[in-house]
Parts: structure tokens; sequence; C-alpha cells
């Protein structure tokens, strides 16, 4: 069992100096990022994340209470960096529906031992928040943006979305320094994958990153068959024939695109291939509900339940010892160790992708 440094139950705004306690799982992996949901609402429905039929008007999203509040969200996040965590991710739901979510950012920014500070969104609200994103401490922003063709990206955003307001989002992103911006595009065959290539070509030359991936059978809400995946090495022949590209190597272990740059000078590219070359074998994220559960797979069926513990008052020695319990104890490996074909008749629950952001 590791030390823990943090004595008593600290002023989140006043963390005191802490050392490192970094932790390895059961199969030897450190904990590095931390996904940290903030909402399980969404301005979206994405056929494939929140179907309209199942999210309708009626469907019961967390109420204010059963989410965590921004000190409970500092002090997990400080304890799990204490245990080696040097990423955070925001997302949801759509993580910018959170109208105080700079307030948030500002404290997350400053915490020890927190170096990269990020954000998923589907970019709807990005052109009106980048620059106070960028003020109070972010660092980077990934979009996503499943198709170019205005009409396909509306239809896959659940007929919500526009393209013209989530491009004009990108470009102020990139204004505020929250670049390089990543454009994570989620590949269905016979829906977006005849656009990839007008997608690429769009961003070729702008310093984003398109990162091409894979349709997964994550949750169990959005009829997942391996016969909508388009692997990876497909759309890779597809992009050689196109432009050449070369591959790079990793920008730190556990990256889970494996990266290309075009041989003209036209920027990287990289590929998510998480359903025909899972990447279990160096996962380093746990991800936080926005209630509190701490899983730590994407494909999990269970969690852990945070928000109790700290509900009825632990300090942050105990707390240190849960977060760092569940670590010890994790040996998921999902992605290897499921076929194709067991996913498609996968009986357990797994989480949805909505509550724990991708
Ligand atoms: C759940 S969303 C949350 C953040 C934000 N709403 C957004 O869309 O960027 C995070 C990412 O998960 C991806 N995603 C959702 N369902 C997926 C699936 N079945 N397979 C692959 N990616 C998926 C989305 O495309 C998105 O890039
Ligand atoms: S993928 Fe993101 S934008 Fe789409 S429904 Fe899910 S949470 Fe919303």
């Amino acid at each position: 069992m590791h030390n823990t440094r943090m004595t008593s139950r600290s002023n989140p705004d006043e963390m005191p100096a802490v050392q490192p306690a970094p932790v390895a799982d059961a199969l030897g992996r450190p904990l590095h990022d931390l996904r940290i949901s903030l909402l399980d609402q969404c301005n979206f429905r994405c056929p494939y994340c929140m179907p309209e039929a199942e999210f309708h008007s009626e469907y019961e999203f967390l109420k204010r209470q059963q989410r965590l509040t921004y000190d409970e969200i500092v002090r997990v996040a400080a304890g799990a960096a204490i245990l080696g965590v040097s990423k955070l991710r925001l997302t949801g739901g759509e993580p910018l529906l959170d109208k105080n979510i700079c307030d948030l950012i500002e404290r997350l920014a400053t915490l020890p031992g927190i170096e990269d500070l990020a954000l998923t969104t589907n970019g709807m609200l990005l052109a009106a928040s980048a620059e106070k994103l960028g003020a109070a401490g972010l660092h980077r922003v990934t979009v996503s943006l499943d198709s170019i063709d205005k009409d396909i990206f509306r239809a896959l955003s659940g007929g919500r979305g526009n393209l013209d307001q989530v491009l004009a989002g990108i470009k102020e992103a990139a204004e505020a320094g929250l670049g390089p911006v990543k454009i994570n595009v989620v590949v269905q065959k016979g829906v977006n994958e005849h656009t990839v290539l007008d997608l690429l070509e769009f961003f070729r030359g702008s310093g984003h990153i398109v990162r091409l991936i894979e349709f997964m059978d994550v949750g169990n809400r959005n009829g997942w068959h391996v016969n909508q995946v388009v692997p990876s090495r497909k759309l890779l022949e597809e992009v050689q024939k196109r432009w050449p590209v070369r591959p790079v190597g990793k920008n730190y272990p556990g990256e889970v695109a494996r990266r290309y740059e075009y041989l003209d000078g036209a920027g990287e590219i990289g590929f998510i291939s998480s359903v025909t070359e899972p990447f279990c074998g160096d996962c380093s994220r746990a991800r936080l509900s926005a209630d509190g559960m701490l899983y730590t797979c994407l494909f999990a069926n269970q969690g852990t339940d945070i928000r109790d513990p700290l509900r009825k008052g632990v300090d942050d020695e105990e707390l240190q010892e849960i977060l760092s319990s569940i670590w010890l104890q994790r040996a998921d490996r999902y992605s290897e160790l499921r076929s194709p074909d067991i996913a498609e008749h996968h009986v357990l629950k797994k989480v949805e992708m909505y509550r724990i952001g991708g």
C-alpha cells in the first residue's frame, strides 16, 4: 500500500504541498489520466451515444444534488494527482453546458502535479467560450466532428448541430491558444465513411490534428454491430492512396492514437483502433462520472461510488486510500479479451459513453 502524504481534510483551494505516491494496477499499469464527466446532459443526440428515442424530453438526467460539486471534483483530482495523474480531461455529456466551468478550470489548472488540462466538446458552444476557457487555464480542446458534410453532420448530431458554428468554435479555440486542436471523427460504415477524405482535406495544413476513431461497442444503447466498424487499416490504405503518410512515434506511453504525418508537410493525423487493435496494455486512464462513480475501464459494467464517502466526510488520507485501492485492484483489459463476436453478444450492462465521456 502506498504512503499517503496529505494528512487532514484539506480546503481544496489551499492544497498543501504533497509528495507524489504513484500507484500501479494489478497489471503494472500506472495511473496517469483522469477524465472527469461534468454532467450527463447534452445539447446533441448523436445516434450512437444518446439516441433521441431514449433521451427524450421525459428522460431523467441527474439532478444538481446528485452531481459532484466543484469542491468534490477538486478533491478527487488532487488525490488522483498524488497517485500519479498528470493529465485531466473535462468531458460529459457536453461539458460546455456547465455555465461555471471556468471556475472549475481555474482550480484544476493550479493543482500540484497537473501538467495537462484538456476538454472534449461537440463544439457548438465553443466559439463563445474559447477565450474565457483559455484565460481560466485550459490547455487544449478536442472537438468531436464526424463529418464535413453539413447534412450528414447534422444527422449525426441528432438534428441539433450546426457545422458552421462548430467550425467557428475550432477557429476560436486555436486563436485562444487551445491548440493543437484535435478533431475526433467516429467512423461508421455506410454512414460517414465516404466523407472521411473530404474532412481530412478540409483540415490538411490547418495545424489541427484529425483522429479517425473506430466505432466502439461502448454501452448497451447504440445497437453496435461489428459490421458498422471501419477498420483503421482500411482507412489508412485510403489515405495513403491520396496523400502518402509515414508513421511517427508516440508522444508518451499510453497514447491511444497511432500517429502519422503527411509526407508533404500538411500535418498529422491519428488512428484510434480500439476494436481491431486494442490498447489495454498501457491504459492508464480512470474516469469519474458526474455522479461520482469511478470507472477503471471504458467498457466497465460497474464503478466505485466516491460521492458517498466524500459526503460522509472522509478526510484526504481516507480518500487517498479509497482511490489507490481501486487502482491497485484494477485488472481490466476488456478490449483485449473481447472478440468482436463476443462484444455483439455482450450480456453485461456496460457504462454508457455519455456518462464517462470517452
Ligand atoms: C461522449 S462524448 C463527450 C464529450 C462531448 N459531448 C463530445 O461529443 O465531444 C466524447 C467522445 O465520445 C465519442 N463516442 C461516443 N460514443 C462512441 C462510440 N460508440 N464509439 C466511439 N466513440 C464514441 C464521441 O464521438 C466523442 O468524441
Ligand atoms: S457524443 Fe458527445 S455530443 Fe454526441 S450525444 Fe454523446 S455526449 Fe453528446
